[in-house]
């Protein structure tokens, strides 16, 4: 945890922002596998951990925002749990941490939202995303479950999403760290990327240095010699010389803020000549689109930049053609780069996602595309300073889309259908860092991670 002035700030600001209701606050509990006793890997919710820093199931908490009063629900181990769990600090001590004073069994958290309902207050809360919290709200609040997203508080949402968006130096040296362990991570796998290897070994392998490092990954681990799918999660190939291994992979730091970084790497650590002549354009869509972020430009110029840079390098090849700003408007390019260039970061990878894409990446005066490609953007806001981010360009020849589109004729002032054939075994390339914005321009987060067709090939070699 930080320490408990961090919490008590954030909760001030918070307060200052909402003044009126009350804001409840549902922690994680833990989630069963298989069986009651078999749980998942408990992950506590980021807003919880954000506002009380407790990384423990089963704790909710209210802030009072007219009286200023907050309090901790949590439950006192019994004598059963400690036999099979260790003892644990009482929750008066784990509520002192965040600097709270007041605390109550979970058993009142039914009876105060009540009280509150009974006074026609407004009990504010966020967007559950597990059935579970989805239940226990329904049940406090005496809703219908499966309404609770639909219900959730506007206002809270964009009082936290206004806080959250702005990370603190405190928060910065955390997301630091879990971009030096997805250093480790990601270092490990280009070594371990030879012909023969199986693609399921090099992912135990980084997975396991999350953990031995930091608590764990921060999503699933994305690692295949078919990059072409975005997100591959399955890692059954055995790797073979000539395809290029997208490693999509972060960290999550103890206190549960994550890195998110790609590489891709040649099978066997040598580029050939159309690798590289992919790897060449995707490179130079990240390394020019970090360099020009600044406050005041926006993350969907800065798409657009790197869709250009794209265009513009595929064109130089080839496989497309005619005016690449053009090309760009059109959408043209998203046939080899259908996604949106990258996203917040923080707590979450996909930061705040729980709490509605279109709330933290867009506004009322940037509204999202349903341009396709576009359309996947999360973030389109102008940056400022405090805002870390992923900047994440990639090229992919994913046959389905392409065979699909050249039958429609889709674009043809724009692409070579004819000369793609060649580049179909790169399968795809994505190049990921994680990058905030200063007062005057960025910072690429992190020490360098190998990066260029030397700093791989020697890495590898
Ligand atoms: N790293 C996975 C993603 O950004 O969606
Ligand atoms: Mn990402």
């Amino acid at each position: 945890m930080f320490k408990a002035e961090v919490y008590i700030k954030r909760r001030e600001e918070l307060r200052k922002k909402m003044k009126k209701g009350l804001g409840l606050f549902l922690g994680n509990v833990e989630s069963p596998m298989n069986y009651p006793a078999n749980t998942y890997h408990f992950r506590q919710d980021s807003d919880f951990l954000y506002y009380f820093g407790l990384d423990l199931p089963g704790f909710a908490a209210i802030m009072d925002f007219d009286t200023g009063r907050d309090t901790i629900f949590g439950n006192d181990f019994d004598m059963d749990d400690i036999i099979w769990m260790g003892p644990q600090p009482t929750v008066r001590e784990l509520a002192s941490k965040t600097g709270v004073t007041e605390t109550s069994p979970v058993a009142k958290l039914e009876e105060t939202v009540s009280q509150a309902l009974s006074k026609k207050r407004k009990v504010h809360f966020l967007p559950p995303y597990r059935g579970e919290t989805k239940m226990t709200l329904g049940a406090i609040l005496k809703e219908n479950p499966c309404m609770m997203k639909t219900l959730a508080s506007i206002d809270l949402i964009k009082a936290v999403v206004s806080m959250r968006s702005i990370k603190g130096d405190e928060e910065i040296a955390e997301i630091e760290k879990a971009v030096a362990i997805a250093r480790d991570m990601h270092v490990t796998a280009m070594q371990m990327c030879k012909p023969g290897i199986r693609e399921q070994e090099i992912f135990g392998a980084i997975e396991g240095i999350a953990l031995s490092k930091g608590a764990g990954t921060s999503f699933p681990v994305i690692l295949s010699m078919n990059g072409q799918t975005l997100h591959n999660h399955s890692h059954d190939n055995i790797l073979k010389k000539g395809r290029m291994m997208v490693t999509d992979a972060g960290a999550e730091t103890i206190m549960h803020y994550s890195s998110d970084i790609t590489r891709t790497t040649p099978v066997g650590g040598k580029f050939s000549d159309i690798q590289k002549d992919i790897y060449e354009i995707v490179l130079k869509a990240n390394t020019e689109s970090i360099n020009a972020t600044r406050p005041g430009l926006s993350n969907r110029d800065l798409h657009f930049l790197a869709c250009k840079i794209i265009a513009t390098g595929l064109k130089e090849i080839g496989l497309m053609k005619g005016d690449s700003e053009e090309a760009v408007k059109a959408g043209a390019h998203a046939l080899f780069m259908p996604h949106g260039l990258g996203h917040m970061m923080g707590l979450d990878v996909h930061d705040m996602e729980a709490l509605g894409e279109n709330y933290v990446g867009y506004n009322d005066e940037i509204k999202r595309s349903d341009q396709f490609g576009l359309a996947f953007l999360r973030f389109a806001l102008q940056y400022v300073p405090g805002h870390v981010f992923t900047v994440e360009p990639g090229c992919y020849f994913i046959p389905e889309l392409i065979e699909k589109w050249k039958a429609d004729r889709k674009f043809t002032d724009f692409i070579n259908y004819s000369k793609i054939d060649k580049y179909m075994q790169v399968g795809g390339v994505r190049i990921e860092d994680d990058v905030l914005i200063t007062a005057k321009g960025h910072k690429l987060l992190g020490k360098p991670i190998p990066k260029t067709v030397k700093e791989i090939e020697a890495v590898c070699s």
